[in-house]
């Protein structure tokens, strides 16, 4: 934890809100971090363990909503968890995902979806999958005032078009528009880009052509930054784990370790105890 944050800690007063040109002044000089969060608890835990940014992805869709994939999350889910996170962070940078067809059928529509995550959820950013074909949106949005993070590689929201959760950039081909998706997101004024699943290799020639900071997910060490679901991260979520995915705990295991126990106690009359249980109002 930044030496900043503790001395924060130690005041008792919030910490400084982590910003866009903070993000983006980090590049080559430390490793930036990112998890998601899509609740005011989990938020409050993730801001407090200082991560840089903290994103409302839509992978929401699937670890807290039980979907397939990401693609039926509507603007008014992503906003109500948007704003559960924001109540719960004081640091982190908060970005909202933008859903599913909430900015590729005109530009009017994304510039105005991305304002709701600021107006609306208290975001501070926004991030958008895709590269040549959202150019104008990430223009129009950012000439808005609002900042935009881009992603490339595997891009949940298009799995009918990519034919599932695959590693992208596998071919020249593949690399050389990876290459200059970034480059033009960059361009467009993008303050940062996630890579998806792509080569490790692939990962470092974008990271060094862009000035701006990668943020991988299965995408090697050599980018900028990492993110990962916290879903993931915590093992609470367990219908797959991706290749790239490290757990750091079990809590899965261990929320129905308590619950069994609980149940149990409950079950042998142990649960409450005397402990737990008010007296008689003193006559
Ligand atoms: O929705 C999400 O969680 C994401 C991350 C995997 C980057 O887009």
């Amino acid at each position: 934890m930044a030496t900043e944050q503790k001395r924060d800690e130690q005041s008792m007063k919030p910490a400084p809100r982590v910003t866009v040109p903070a993000v983006m002044g980090a590049k080559g000089r430390r490793k930036l971090t990112m998890l998601t969060a899509y609740d005011y608890c989990t938020a409050r835990w993730v801001d407090r363990a200082g991560v840089d940014m903290i994103l409302v992805g839509d992978s929401l869709a699937m670890v807290m909503l039980g979907h397939e994939d990401t693609l039926s999350v509507t603007m008014e889910e992503m906003l109500h968890h948007t704003r559960a996170v924001a109540r719960g962070t004081q640091r982190a940078l908060v970005i909202g995902d933008m859903p599913f067809l909430s900015y590729q059928v005109s530009v009017a529509q994304a510039v105005e979806n991305a304002g709701r995550f600021l107006k609306e959820g208290r975001a501070q950013a926004v991030k958008l999958e895709g590269g040549a074909s959202v150019l104008q949106q990430v223009r129009a949005i950012v000439e808005a005032g609002i900042p935009v993070q881009g992603h490339l590689g595997l891009t949940p929201q298009s799995i009918a078009k990519l034919g599932g959760f695959k590693v992208q950039g596998k071919d020249q081909e593949a690399v050389n528009k990876l290459l200059e998706d970034a480059l033009a997101l960059s361009e467009a004024g993008c303050f940062s880009l996630v890579l998806e699943a792509i080569p490790a290799s692939v990962a470092q020639r974008i990271t060094e052509a862009v000035p701006i900071p990668t943020i991988g997910i299965g995408a090697g060490r050599a980018c900028d930054g990492q993110v990962l679901v916290i879903h993931d991260l915590v093992g609470l979520f367990d219908r797959f784990v991706p290749r790239f995915v490290k757990q750091y705990d079990a809590l899965g295991q261990r929320i129905m370790e308590a619950v069994i126990r609980y149940r149990d106690e409950v079950e042998k009359g142990v649960f409450p105890g005397p402990e737990h249980t008010f007296g008689a109002i003193p006559s």
